[in-house]
């Protein structure tokens, strides 16, 4: 009895094993068939040169819209996934979240992708797949690495205002910003030190660090962990009660170009936001972790080029709609009627 009942456990046990390997197989297969590389090669086969011809025209007259694009992409795949909902007009949309207000840009650049697209391929390619192939494109150009991006993303019938007024914050500590990105399905700490390295390019402005400058956490004195010559630079630059609005670059030891400067910097305590230099310093659970890759992308373009790549095909991953779920927008600022 007690032999027959172990063989019976065993067997079960086994036959458990064995569907659960299978279903876990299905799942991968499943996670990968959701997005193909080639999936407009028959309805739109120069998809890829038409978007790459709109954003090498729009990052030759501005530099900065490769940064500004790339960050569209970032924006859009963390709140409600990757369905273009950043790009809906509309005061209640989630172009009016505080961290888009007045710092998401790029809308007029993806609307003459999405036209150049649709006089050659009607109605077939998303707002969302154009995203994220425009962040790919803006990458290398700048510099940096190239990437397969996988496509077949529907675009979404709603913003979430609410959703997108929780992206990581410039002023979040490294748990919380590890735990927002853990919430949308990116929970290795790879993800977070790499694609922090999209701050190589682009700009920010004084609201978003003025945090740092005079007192910081109610200390009554500048952030310990800031350079003192950057921080007089960054005091001229945004002097206290005066609008938040003057720029400045994320990485300014090569502002336009993706390297890892950037990295370098966090290294020399030259992180613009505190969200950049609390990858390297500070005392949190993960800063041990997240120190050693700064470290190491700091010295290996190579290592932070493959991670990244990797992390931006992860993020471009995150919650897309498929099969007959959302539309192919027609224009990117509404939804079809
Ligand atoms: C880790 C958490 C992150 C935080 C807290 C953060 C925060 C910020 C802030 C505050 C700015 C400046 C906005 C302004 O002043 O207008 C900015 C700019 C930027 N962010 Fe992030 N970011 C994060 C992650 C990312 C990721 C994952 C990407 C891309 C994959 C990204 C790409 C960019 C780019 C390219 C810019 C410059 C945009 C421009 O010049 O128009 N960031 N970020
Ligand atoms: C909006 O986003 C938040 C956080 O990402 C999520 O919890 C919520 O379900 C979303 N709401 C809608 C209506 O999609
Ligand atoms: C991080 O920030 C969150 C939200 O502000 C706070 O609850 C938490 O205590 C902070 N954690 C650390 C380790 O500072
Ligand atoms: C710094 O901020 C704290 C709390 O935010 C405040 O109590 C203190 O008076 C400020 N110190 C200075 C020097 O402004």
């Amino acid at each position: 009895m007690e032999n027959s009942s172990a063989l019976l456990l065993g067997r079960s046990g086994s036959l458990l094993q064995f569907v659960t390997i299978l279903l876990l197989m299905l799942c991968v297969v499943d996670v990968k068939s959701q997005l193909s590389v080639d999936f407009y090669a028959s309805t739109c086969p120069k998809l890829a040169q038409i978007v790459r011809k709109e954003v090498v025209n729009a990052v030759k007259a501005e530099m900065r819209m490769a940064a500004s694009l790339l960050r569209l992409h970032f924006h859009d795949c963390f709140v409600n996934g990757c369905d273009g909902s950043l790009l809906l007009d509309g005061t209640d949309g989630e172009k009016f979240a505080r961290p888009n207000l007045n710092s998401a840009r790029g809308f007029e650049v993806v609307d003459s992708i999405k036209r150049a697209v649709e006089s050659q391929c009607s109605g077939v390619v998303s707002c969302a797949d154009i995203l994220a192939l425009a962040a790919r494109d803006s990458t290398l150009l700048s510099g940096g690495p190239s990437w397969k991006v996988p496509l077949g993303r529907r675009d979404g019938l709603v913003a979430n205002q609410t959703g997108a007024g929780d992206l990581p914050g410039p002023f979040d500590n490294l748990t919380l910003i590890i735990a927002k990105f853990a919430a949308v399905g990116l929970d290795s700490l790879v993800d977070v030190v790499s694609l922090s390295g999209s701050h190589t390019i682009g700009q920010a402005s004084c609201a978003t660090f003025s945090n740092r400058l005079t007192n910081f956490s109610g200390t009554g004195a500048p952030d310990p962990t800031l350079e003192s010559s950057m921080l007089s630079d960054l005091q001229s630059l945004c002097p206290a009660n005066v609008n938040g609005n003057p720029t400045t670059a994320l990485d300014r030891g090569s502002t336009d170009l993706f390297d890892t400067h950037y990295f370098q910097n966090l290294v020399n305590n030259k992180g613009l936001l505190s969200s950049d230099q609390i990858l390297f310093t500070g005392s949190e659970a993960a800063t041990a972790a997240a120190r050693s890759l700064v470290q190491i992308y700091s010295v290996n373009p190579g290592r932070f080029f493959f991670d990244f790549a990797n992390s931006m095909v992860r993020m471009g991953n995150i919650g897309p709609l498929t099969g007959s779920n959302g539309e192919i927008r027609r224009n990117c600022r509404v939804i079809n009627s």
